[in-house]
């Protein structure tokens, strides 16, 4: 008796260990920098500004030419080399040599996995680092509000939870590299169209300060619950810049908008860093200092800089206020403690490293299976043999691989165009990658990537010995910063390119390369087009990532990050083409709308199918009590780190955990992304359903595993527009735990209730029924251990 108790303990205190150190390495891989606390960097900025002459100072509120796309003056006599700022949120972007194009902001979205959010930044981080850029001018947070818009690509889809997660851990990867982060664009920047619209071609400085940008039109629970949610979740993790966007908000550029930047931004999120304009979206300058903008970018406006001394001595800006401005300027500097052994800069500094081993894996992880009729995905090697592929996106763009900065996109896509996107050093197309397994396995594979040429395409069905083939057909659709796309269809008559195959081919698998949302009704029914991939916007290790999944090497696990709606009009919202871009639809935007209108769509948000299957079971529901309870602390642990804003860490605070066994219960190896969707009482005026929770469990075959969703205080909250506050409604709250969006997919389900009168949470009763489900949890988990390790 005695001895199967010490056995028992000693198997938990074994199983805990394991454990920690499995969850602890995935997250500490990557080594960090020692930063300081904010309020250690803000002296040191303090004392350095104490130093500087009132010129120096005003000259160092505005960008000046030099290297990089920004460039913050050296002060010499005091040791400051100057700053570089640079693109891009998907590697270093812009005309330089050897750096990684990764996986677009859309595609890490797309795998729901924290673990590679980190990871992607910390790579993305050390290529900055190493080539001594100083801001990266990412993470790019705006939110899939518009199908169309042209930056969704860059951006981490439509639910402002699982961006600003996104964005949480693509900071912290950035800024343990030691390189401050730059959230954008702040906001409500969610179309190209008007962005910034100049009175001529010429685009001389003064035709630029009289450009007009469209008006989004907000209201306050709104702004607060969908476009400030992910930009609060980044000040949080402690971004060191924000870039204020091109665009008004409510009738007054975001740039010298006193209740974005100083009210919203500074007071109530209470962030401590730097506020710099989007390159020409400064408008004013004294307004612009006054509504909280500390540095205009870039710079070559005359708005801000030297014209600010002359402002100081008017007193129509107090020299505390120049103060703060360079304080908030140098203070992520010293944060990230860049005052010391910072490399050189070297823009072409070679610092890929082994990069693309993460960006093969993010890639493939945002890989999302649509449609997969009679699994005939994935393809056995030994049986499939012959494969038809077609269209020009299978292949390499005719014009090499700077296409994907231009109009002209007639091969794979790696990355959208515009700011964003970073030349490949190389890339790796899905035909190169067939024919490769096509050499190892014998395969008789054919291609037509002139996908205009419909007669060789006819001509290709009478092909001898082809008659079972599989058909590959590769669609894209190709987006960019400056301007929104026209329609939702894929490039050079895609839709077309589909049917003809589908017409012939009973094995017809399309594959869908695609900057964001695209319209498949041209197609998708059409009971030849047997499977749909969505391979999204892969980075360079494209190739490698879809033939993996196609071949089985990797069991896809990716999930859909917007709605694919059957008809536009359904998504409810779209690109204005005038100076006023109203967000009348509110809260209720993408499946929230969806549901409020009990719209069916084509695929689910957060839809994705896989080769195996999945079972859900024992749903409990804890408060994340303080003391008894470790959630906290473990939940802080893996979020905190010294540069850390912890100003409103209160709402940050973990006030339920909620915990479920997830099953493989299929025959391979694969993965499962339960999501948490929370339903409200009425007071708090929220869509039918929002998400609150995600993981991406990996499991083999049979294997179960314990999974915990953290609900915060925030999570739980409304935003009250009467007092201005995050507040908890009293009343019943729904958790579901789903597959997707779709209330069909619903797994497991619970309730749990705020009280009326103190609003305190109720705890749940130890009853009888969880007594028993903790003790068949701890004997299968003994269970598991004893299997693993052969000990019995
Ligand atoms: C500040 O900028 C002005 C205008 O560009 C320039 O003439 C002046 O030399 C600069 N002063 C310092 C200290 O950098
Ligand atoms: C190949 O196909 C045949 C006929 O459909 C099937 O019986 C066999 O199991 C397949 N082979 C493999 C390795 O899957
Ligand atoms: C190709 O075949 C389809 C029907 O399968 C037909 O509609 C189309 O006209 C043909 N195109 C050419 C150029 O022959
Ligand atoms: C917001 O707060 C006010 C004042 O505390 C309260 O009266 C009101 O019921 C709350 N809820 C809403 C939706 O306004």
């Amino acid at each position: 008796m005695i001895g199967s108790r010490l056995f028992v303990i000693m198997m938990v205190v074994f199983f805990l260990f394991i454990f920690s150190v499995v969850v602890g390495l995935n997250w500490n891989e990557d080594p960090k920098i020692a930063s300081k606390t904010w309020e250690e960097a803000i002296s040191i900025a303090e004392i350095f500004v104490a130093q500087l002459t009132l010129e120096e100072k005003c000259n160092m509120t505005s960008g000046i030419h030099g290297p990089c796309i920004g460039n913050v003056l050296p002060i010499s006599r005091l040791n400051f080399k100057g700053l570089c700022f640079r693109d891009s949120p998907s590697g270093v972007g812009g005309k330089i040599l050897h750096s990684t194009a990764f996986a677009a902001g859309i595609q890490i979205a797309a795998t729901w996995d924290r673990n590679l959010f980190y990871r992607r930044g910390a790579a993305i981080g050390k290529e900055f680092r190493g080539k001594g850029v100083h801001f990266a001018l990412d993470p790019m947070m705006n939110i899939d509000r518009n199908a169309r818009y042209g930056r969704n690509w860059e951006g981490f889809g439509s639910d402002p939870y699982l961006a600003g997660e996104n964005l949480f851990y693509y900071v912290q990867g950035i800024q343990d590299q030691g390189v401050v982060a730059t959230a954008k664009h702040y906001i409500c920047n969610e179309q190209e169209t008007n962005r910034l619209v100049c009175p001529s071609d010429s685009q001389s400085q003064s035709d630029l300060n009289n450009c007009r940008a469209y008006s989004a039109n907000v209201d306050d629970k709104t702004m607060h619950e969908i476009y400030l949610w992910p930009f609060a979740s980044s000040v949080a993790a402690g971004v060191g810049s924000v870039m204020c966007s091109y665009n008004q908000v409510n009738g007054t550029p975001t740039c010298q908008n006193d209740k974005i930047l100083n009210k919203l931004l500074k007071e109530e999120l209470q962030f401590l860093g730097n506020v710099m304009s989007d390159w020409g979206a400064t408008k004013t300058g004294v307004q612009s200092a006054l509504a909280g903008l500390d540095v205009d970018m870039a710079g070559d406006d005359d708005l801000m800089g030297f014209n600010l001394v002359q402002a100081v001595k008017n007193r129509m800006i107090t020299e505390e206020r120049l103060d703060d401005m360079i304080i908030r300027l140098l203070t992520p500097y010293y944060l990230l403690r860049q005052d010391q052994e910072y490399p050189s800069l070297n823009l072409d500094r070679n610092v890929m490293e082994d990069h693309y081993k993460i960006n093969r894996e993010i890639a493939t992880a945002g890989i999302i299976l649509l449609k997969n009729t009679n699994n005939i995905l994935p393809f056995d090697v030994t049986n499939d043999t012959y494969y038809f592929i077609y269209g020009s996106a299978a292949g390499q763009s005719d014009e090499g691989f700077g296409s994907g900065g231009s109009a002209k996109h007639s091969g794979a896509l790696y990355q959208g165009g515009g700011s964003g996107f970073v030349q490949p050093t190389y890339a790796i197309d899905p035909l190169t990658s067939l024919l490769i397994k096509g050499r190892d396995f014998h395969f008789q594979i054919r291609y037509i990537t002139n996908q205009n040429d419909y007669v060789a395409i006819n001509n290709s069905f009478n092909a001898r010995g082809f008659a079972a083939a599989k058909c590959l057909v590769f669609i894209s659709a190709w987006s960019s910063e400056g301007f929104d796309r026209n329609d939702l269809h894929a490039l050079n008559n895609g839709d077309e390119l589909v049917q003809t195959v589908a017409s012939r081919c009973a094995n017809t698998i399309v594959i869908v390369n695609s900057v964001s949302q695209l319209n498949l009704e041209g197609w998708i029914d059409l009971p030849n087009v047997v499977g749909v991939i969505w391979s999204g916007m892969p980075g360079s290790e494209y190739g490698s990532a879809i033939v993996d999944v196609l071949f089985e090497n990797y069991n896809p696990g990716g999930k859909l990050v917007f709605t694919l709606a059957k008809k536009n009009s359904d998504y409810g919202t779209d690109i204005s083409p005038t100076y006023h871009s109203n967000y009348n639809e509110g809260v209720f935007l993408d499946y929230r709308h969806f549901d409020k209108y009990n719209i069916l769509p084509r695929y689910y948000f957060g839809y994705g199918l896989s080769y195996t299957t999945f079972s859900f079971s024992e749903l409990h529901i804890v408060k994340a009590g303080k003391g008894k309870h470790k959630v906290s602390s473990y939940y802080r642990q893996h979020r905190i780190r010294p540069y850390t804003n912890i100003a409103t860490s209160k709402l940050y605070e973990p006030v339920y955990e909620i915990t479920f066994t997830v099953t493989n219960s299929g025959e391979v190896y694969g993965s499962e992304v339960p999501q948490l969707y929370l339903g409200f009482p009425a007071e708090a005026e929220e869509p039918a359903k929002v998400l609150r929770g995600f993981e991406r469990v990996y499991l083999v075959a049979g294997q179960s595993k314990r999974v915990s969703f953290i609900l915060t205080q925030k999570d739980i909250s409304y935003w009250n527009v009467s007092n201005q506050k995050w507040t908890v409604a009293p009343g019943t709250y729904s958790v579901w735990i789903s597959t997707s969006a779709n209330n069909d997919d619903v797994k497991l389900q619970t309730t749990f209730n705020i009280d009326w009168q103190n609003k305190k949470i109720r705890k749940e009763k130890f009853t009888s029924q969880n007594r028993k489900n903790i003790r068949i949890f701890l004997c299968e988990m003994i269970k598991n251990i004893e299997k693993r390790f052969s000990l019995c």
